[in-house]
Formats: C-alpha cells, sequence, structure tokens
C-alpha cells in the first residue's frame, strides 16, 4: 500500500504536502515524490524516504498539487518507478495506490498508439490511457479510463491546464476528503489532514471527487452526482495513525481480509506467478524463520496435499549447515523483510548446491530477491507491528497459489478440482472476515486463560505448524511460557507438565486428524487442564469435550490454516493487552533479525 495527499487552497500546496505525506509514511517508504501546478506543471521525486525527497526539493510555488510515498508492487524501488507519473505531454501527473490487474495489455495497446513510457510500474500505463481519452476535460479523461481498468486504485491526478483543481478516484484503496475553509484536501488515510480539518467524506468504491480551492464535488463512475454528509474525527493523530486500533499489530491483524484479497489479485484465474514455472521440479523443500518457517511447514502439508509433490521443511539456521542431499529439491525462501540473515545464507546455500530458489516475501526489491531465481510477492502491505499477523496469512496464500501452480502444471489436479480450489481461495477474505468479527468472544476467552503462567498449543497435520505459530505469537508479545506440541505427542512425555493451571489450546477442526484430536484432548481435560479449543462452526459434539470454543467457518480442511491463525493472533494480541505488554515494540524482539 501506498501513501497519498492532494491539496487544492490558498496556501502554498508544498509544505502541506510533505506534511501530510509524513504521516502516511507507515504506509511505504520505498520512494516519494510530488506535483505541483504552479508556472506550469512541476514534478520532483525520488528513490528513499520523504526525507529524502524534501531534501533536494526546489522551493516549488503553486497552491494545487499532490505528494505520494511508495510502497513497491510493480517494478523495483527507483527514481524511474517512483510516483508521479507524467503522460507523454508533460501535462498530466498521476499518482496511484493499488494493482491495476490489466497494466500489461494496455501497455501493450497505448504503446502500440506511440505512447512512451519510462517505468516498470502498472500505473504509468493509466496517466498514458488518460492521456489518450483526454480532449480538454481531466475529469471526462478520467472517467473514461477508469471503465478500461481492473483492479485497485486510489489516484489523484492534475493537469497544467486545469490549476486549481486535483480529482481523485476510488476502487478499493482508501481516499479521504479533507475539508477546510477554502481549501480542501484528499489522503489515504486520515492521519494526513488532522492537522488542518477533523472534517471528512470518505470516498466509496468506482467514486471520483473533485477538489478546488472552494468546493468539493463527489460522483460515480456514470459521472452521477454523490451526495454525502461529512464525518467530524474525534481521534488524537496518533489514533488515525492506527487508524482508530489501539495497537498497529491489532490494526495488521483486521487488514488480513485486504492481505489475502491483494496476495490473490490478478493471479488466481491464470496462475499467473509473475513467471514461476515449476518444469523439471521433483520435490520442494521450504527454507525459513520464526513464523516464516511455520509457514513452510505449513506449506509441506499444502505441497503434498494440492500438488502431490514431496515436501519437507528446514530452519534457514539448520538448512545451511547441513549436509547437501543428492536431488535437487525446489528451495522456496520464505521471508516477509527479505533481509533475515539466516534466510540470506540459506538461500546462497541452495544456489551453490544447484537448487532452484523461488523467494517469497512482502518486501519488493529486498535483499532475498537478489538471492533467488525469482519471487513472489505477498502483497500485505507495510506491517509495522514486530510480531507478523497479516503476512503470515499473506504467506499461506503466496503459497496454496504455488501448489496450484504445481498442481496444474504436474496434471496432479483436473480441471474442476482446480476450479474449485481457486473458489476456496477466493472465499478466504471472508473466512478470515468471519473471525475477525468474533474479536470481542475472544478477548473474553483471553481474559479467562490470559494469566497463566504456561500454556500448551496442540494440533495435527496442517495444523500442527499453526499450533506453533499461535504459541509463538503469545510468547512474544505476552510473554506467557506457550509450548506447542504435536497432539499425537503429548502422552510421549509432556502430559506429565499438564496440571489444572496449565490450559491447552487445541485446534480441532474438522478435518481428517479430528478424532484423534478428541481422544487427545480426552488425555488432556483427564489430567485436569482446561481446554480452549478453535472448531469448526456447527460442531455440536466437541464443547462437550472442552471449556470453551472458538469457531472458524466450515471450509476445506486445507484452507483452515487461515482462518485459525487469525484466531490464535487475536487471542494472543487481546492476552498481551489485559498484561500491558508494549505489544507493537516486544523486549528484545526486533522486525527484522539481518544477524545471523
Ligand atoms: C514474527 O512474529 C517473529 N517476530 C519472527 O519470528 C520473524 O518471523 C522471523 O524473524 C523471520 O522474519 P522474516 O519473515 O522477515 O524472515
Amino acid at each position: 500500500m501506498c501513501g497519498i495527499v492532494g491539496y487544492a487552497g490558498r496556501r502554498d500546496a508544498l509544505p502541506i504536502l510533505l506534511d501530510g505525506l509524513k504521516r502516511l509514511e507507515y504506509r511505504g517508504y520505498d520512494s516519494a515524490g510530488v506535483a505541483i501546478i504552479g508556472s506550469g506543471l512541476q514534478v520532483v521525486k525520488d528513490k528513499g524516504f520523504i526525507a529524502n525527497l524534501e531534501a533536494q526539493l526546489p522551493p516549488l510555488k503553486g497552491s494545487t498539487g499532490f505528494a505520494h510515498t511508495r510502497w513497491a508492487t510493480h517494478g523495483a524501488p527507483s527514481k524511474v518507478n517512483a510516483h508521479p507519473h507524467v503522460d507523454c505531454t508533460g501535462k498530466i501527473a498521476l499518482a496511484h495506490n493499488g494493482i491495476i490487474e490489466n497494466h500489461a495489455s494496455l501497455r501493450e495497446k497505448l504503446e502500440a498508439r506511440g505512447h512512451t513510457f519510462t517505468s516498470q510500474t502498472d500505473t504509468e500505463s493509466l496517466v498514458h490511457l488518460i492521456e489518450s481519452y483526454y480532449d480538454g476535460d481531466l475529469e471526462a479523461a478520467i472517467r473514461k479510463a477508469l471503465h478500461d481498468v481492473r483492479g485497485s486504485y486510489a489516484i489523484l491526478a492534475v493537469h497544467a491546464d486545469e490549476p486549481g483543481k486535483v480529482i481523485g478516484a476510488r476502487n478499493e484503496s482508501p481516499l479521504v476528503v479533507g475539508i477546510g475553509p477554502d481549501e480542501n484536501f484528499l489522503a489515504s488515510d486520515v492521519p494526513a489532514l488532522l492537522r488542518y480539518t477533523d472534517r471528512v467524506v470518505y470516498v466509496m468504491d468506482k467514486e471520483m471527487v473533485v477538489i478546488t480551492p472552494k468546493g468539493v464535488t463527489l460522483k460515480d463512475l456514470e459521472g452521477n452526482a454523490v451526495r454525502r454528509e461529512p464525518q467530524r474525527i474525534t481521534w488524537s493523530l496518533e489514533d488515525a495513525e492506527k487508524g482508530g486500533f489501539e495497537h498497529f499489530m491489532l490494526k495488521e491483524i483486521h487488514e488480513a481480509p485486504q492481505a489475502i484479497h491483494q496476495t490473490l489479485l490478478g493471479r488466481l484465474a491464470n496462475l499467473d506467478l509473475d513467471g514461476f514455472s515449476s518444469e523439471g521440479i521433483t520435490s520442494v523443500k521450504l527454507v525459513a524463520c520464526g513464523t516464516s518457517y511455520h509457514a513452510a511447514l505449513v506449506g509441506k502439508y499444502v505441497f503434498e496435499e494440492i500438488a502431490r509433490i514431496p515436501a519437507s521443511a528446514e530452519l534457514a539456521s539448520e538448512y545451511r549447515y547441513s549436509q547437501a542431499p543428492s536431488e535437487r529439491p525446489l528451495v522456496i525462501l520464505i521471508s516477509q523483510s527479505g533481509e533475515t540473515a539466516d534466510t540470506l545464507g540459506a538461500a546462497r546455500e541452495a544456489r551453490r548446491r544447484g537448487c532452484k530458489a523461488l523467494g517469497i516475501t512482502n518486501i519488493l526489491g529486498s535483499s532475498l530477491t537478489r538471492e533467488v531465481d525469482k519471487t513472489i510477492y505477498t502483497r500485505a502491505g507495510i506491517e509495522i507491528g514486530v510480531a507478523a499477523t497479516k503476512t503470515f496469512i499473506a504467506q499461506l496464500v503466496a503459497l496454496y497459489l504455488v501448489a496450484l501452480k504445481m498442481g496444474q502444471d504436474r496434471g496432479t489436479l483436473g480441471y474442476d478440482e482446480l476450479d474449485r480450489l481457486k473458489d476456496q481461495l477466493r472465499s478466504l477474505p471472508r473466512a478470515a472476515q468471519y473471525v475477525l468479527n468474533k474479536a470481542q468472544e475472544i478477548e473474553a476467552l483471553a481474559a479467562k486463560y490470559g494469566t497463566a503462567r504456561d500454556m500448551f498449543y496442540i494440533g495435527r497435520h496442517v495444523n500442527y505448524p499453526v499450533a506453533m505459530e499461535g504459541a509463538l505469537k503469545i510468547k512474544e508479545i505476552s510473554y506467557i511460557h506457550a509450548e506447542a506440541y504435536a497432539a499425537g505427542e503429548l502422552k510421549h512425555g509432556p502430559l506429565a507438565l499438564l496440571t489444572s493451571s496449565t490450559p491447552v489450546v487445541a485446534v480441532a477442526v474438522q478435518d481428517p486428524t479430528y478424532e484423534k484430536m478428541r481422544s487427545n484432548i480426552g488425555e488432556v481435560s483427564a489430567r485436569g487442564s482446561p481446554v480452549l479449543a478453535i472448531g469448526t462452526e456447527g460442531d455440536k459434539e466437541l464443547p462437550k469435550f472442552v471449556d470453551d470454543v472458538i469457531e472458524i467457518p466450515s471450509i476445506p480442511w486445507i484452507f483452515s490454516p487461515v482462518p485459525v491463525s487469525v484466531a490464535l493472533q487475536l487471542f494472543a494480541y487481546a492476552a498481551a493487552r489485559l498484561r500491558d505488554c508494549p505489544i507493537d515494540k516486544p523486549r528484545n524482539l526486533a522486525k527484522s533479525v539481518t544477524v545471523e
């Protein structure tokens, strides 16, 4: 996700735009740029933080313009890929937050009509498309262009020949209007506006907005006027940067549906994974650290179940020093930051062994992308909280996509089964939202169980690594000593630790191991330990054998790690909040471990 800010008013735009943009830097900081209409259109942009741009800015004069801070999705972080993008005439400037799914076909048509492109971004297709429709009315040209576009967008645009006007439009990416006296604002998020106004109007999907110093006009994509009363924001600035959530972590847990949707966007129909091919692959080795390692472990089960290919997972810090086997699996390296030293070392080791290396990361242009043959990006957006939440969910989605691609390429998935799985993947945002809607219920359960000193998390098969991730989450943010165990292993020793003050979280969704999980739960209950189960909605039997149940929706078990993980993230968060822990910055930890 990116940050965008627009201004049309009585004052010089530049200081207002930069101030607002800095409030949105948590949305992305690969590159930044501004477009201001003064004596013509003035555009300055560069790679890096906003401060880097600010240091080189001349005193641009003009009271109309916009600014953009980028989180790269298409095209590495660079000056040429920075926004704003400008059309061939040099009179239209555009900034965009989102993904233009059909950018490649648009670009092909526009280049064939003589348009000259300078960047590798999806956004540049849109500014040339607008140019192709422009005949003296920017608003009309944008409206026509957006009818040709598929994907998500929040855009801001200006035209040198139409001073005093900034035009915005939105579909799936946020855009909000700020209303002031003789000046009006546009932004991705409220924090950019709060210093100037607390009166806002939220732009909805498929709507356009025109701001001038004197007014705001809201219309739908057909040009019909839309009336929407301004709202008054009562948040503090810091609250606003968290979108009204108390912590970034909670905000990011609630962004899971969007993270799933964005990671799937443009990839499911043809399983076009940025050119990844599974040709010649006979086995898979997944390698990562921490939470990403838990994603790797889930991936093992997913590849075996969906792609019918032998798969294993290994900690990056172990893989690097293990004996190189004769076979050459596809090595998939998973790293949210793309900067984890052990994972980078493992990537180099994989290639030393002559293995093909695929990276899965959330940060475009990160170091991992230079250590692998191909990279598939999760598109979870920036994750500020040290504990990984939405990026873990997005990693699972990326692994499902790769497994589907492999199953299709290897012929282990027939058309009907492939279509069914794709539909089930499409429903995952709703499955995550189903659990997010239970946040208050989960908070109450955290109050009941979160006072424990020790906890066990148990699961089987694809939900055993999910139990591991749940235990890690509550460990790292609430400092409760939680241990995950394969449910079938408890009786081989750990059962000795169970007492009435050792709650057990049991992942007991209806999957092939459900009956076994029920008997493991019986072993635990017989020792007097309270059991909090994660179960499937409509399961009337499970509640009879446990103390409490958090329900996930009834979905195919192979996809259950997604809603189960959201539930365990909310549970860990609520437990940590009750203990008044520094949730976004837990003690002793860092967001990216760049040392070995
Ligand atoms: C995540 O909650 C943890 N803070 C940590 O285990 C993290 O997953 C690990 O350091 C790997 O990071 P990466 O995904 O950026 O490689």
